[in-house]
């Protein structure tokens, strides 16, 4: 049987597995919907704080020989028992693995892991950020419709939104309201499928009231998303906040050391997905049929979670972008320091916006913490911890001036990735927002002095020393 058809041949159709059947496999692609109260459900249960479930929470050494790392299952495919073992695993009767594409066991650790940190119902890794939002998109808005969303997105969010997304039916709108709930409602159309937000915006840091925008979404009867990259779980929970979906780049502050590249879609588990608008979650499929034979939808048959059932068996399954488990191995092990990086960071970042904010040569700086007005009440409402260790601020002098700055960092890397364990900086809107035409970076707000730092783990007095000493390279300092 080709490995492709291998969910179209089943015998049969799924039973729900009583709760703890099983306990001879950790997770599997059933993960979430046939699991219950297994050892894992602990940590769901929010009996562990954050710090414990970082470490612990989907992964029992006892069903894995007791390793205490959780191994890495680089393997392809996983072999049948027997016959009958292959039928009910077909058959969605059994939980388990069968092909790497849709589940491993050490993805699931991942998925299970970040899924307890976000309280959420369902979650799926998958091989990119982008491939976390553009799984999301579809399955939100496939065959067509309309996606109500921010200026203040990652680059490469907002240009395959407006170059790639209409070919596939789907059209975004440009919120014109964000920071005005109210009027932000009188922006959703009939055809509007979803709002989508950045928490802690890239590279700007801006921050919405995401509980009001929630609101104003599940008025209208649409979910709200979530890119929770910049912040993490440690600084922000979105579900806490009233988000339907939360999307990641664990490429970013969730894995944490700048070796891999992948994403995360998780579920809140509360939206009514049960309307006209998002029909093709009742679709009937052959697939999912009962014991019986009767056809039934992914509400029928996971009704916890089927937002990312239905991304992983239809998008996951069929567009194919999966995590290697080395790859989700590692991003396991960087989770497991997310919240003493992320507080290391967020003190850096403090330290270096209140450097930057009194330098000559800087116009601005837009970190949430030295923010006025609603973006400071914002911040002391929703952010007890920070917001995050990316910051932006605008280069005082001419452009070959800040060419010359940014040539002469050395203890800073100048490259695009943001959350890595080491400091980094860049010109956003020449590299990471370079695809952003003039006037759509005006509305994003981003001018073109504006330089990106993500503040990593040295320490903060050689960072700030690093910055001096280029300033002064750029002949800035003399004052
Ligand atoms: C906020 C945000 N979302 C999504 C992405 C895309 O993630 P990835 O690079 O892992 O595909 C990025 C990447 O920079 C990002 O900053």
């Amino acid at each position: 049987m080709p490995e492709a058809t291998q969910n179209t041949e089943q015998e049969g159709g799924f039973e729900p597995p009583e709760g703890g059947q099983n306990t001879e496999q950790e997770g599997g692609f059933l993960a979430g919907a046939a699991l219950k109260m297994t050892e894992r459900g602990k940590f769901m249960s929010q009996e562990y704080g954050f710090d414990t479930k970082k470490v612990r929470a989907g992964y029992e050494p006892k069903d894995h020989k007791y390793a205490v790392s959780p191994p890495i299952y680089q393997t392809a495919a996983y072999d049948f028992r027997d016959v009958e073992n292959a039928a009910a695993l077909f058959g969605l009767r059994e939980a388990g693995f069968l092909y790497t594409r849709v589940g491993n066991p050490t993805v699931a650790v991942l998925e299970e892991r970040v899924k307890a940190l976000d309280g959420a119902s369902g979650a799926i890794a998958l091989s990119s950020g982008m491939a976390a939002v553009s799984y999301t998109l579809l399955n939100l808005a496939e065959g067509g419709g309309r996606i109500l969303t921010s200026p203040y997105l990652y680059g490469g969010s907002a240009d395959s939104f407006k170059k790639i997304y209409p070919k596939f039916g789907i059209s975004f709108d440009w919120a014109r309201n964000l920071f005005d709930p109210d009027k932000l409602a009188e922006e959703i159309k009939p055809d509007t499928k979803a709002i989508y937000i950045e928490s802690v915006s890239n590279p700007n840091t801006f921050l919405l009231d995401i509980d009001a925008i929630a609101e104003a979404a599940h008025k209208h009867g649409i979910p709200l998303v979530v890119d929770n990259t910049v912040a993490t779980p440690y600084l922000y929970n979105p579900i806490a906040h009233g988000a339907d979906i939360v999307i990641y780049s664990a490429t970013k502050g969730l894995n944490g050391h700048g070796n891999l590249i992948a994403g995360l879609v998780l579920e809140a588990g509360r939206f009514n997905w049960k309307t006209e608008k998002f029909a093709h979650f009742d679709e009937k499929y052959y697939t999912l049929r009962d014991a019986e034979g009767n056809l039934r939808s992914f509400l029928d048959v996971f009704p916890e979670n089927p937002f990312t059932a239905r991304l992983r068996f239809n998008f996951l399954n069929y567009f194919g972008a999966a995590l290697g488990p080395f790859d989700a191995y590692l991003a396991i092990i960087g989770l497991e320091t997310l919240s003493e990086r992320l507080a290391k960071q967020v003190g850096n970042a403090e330290s270096l916006a209140e450097y930057l904010k009194n330098h000559e040569r800087v116009e601005w700086v837009r970190y949430p913490k030295l923010a006025e007005g609603r973006q400071g009440e914002l911040f002391r409402r929703d952010f007890p911890r920070g917001a995050g260790g990316v910051l932006a601020f605008g280069f005082k002098g001419t452009r070959e001036e800040r060419e010359k700055f940014l040539n002469s960092v050395r203890l800073f890397h100048y490259h695009v990735n943001i959350g890595d364990s080491k400091s980094l900086i860049v010109n956003s809107p020449q590299t990471t927002h370079g695809e952003l035409e003039p006037r759509e970076k005006e509305a994003a707000d981003i001018p073109e002095n504006l330089i990106r730092i993500s503040a990593g783990l040295e320490d903060s007095a050689d960072l700030i020393a690093d910055l001096e000493q280029a300033f002064r390279a750029a002949g800035l300092g003399l004052y």
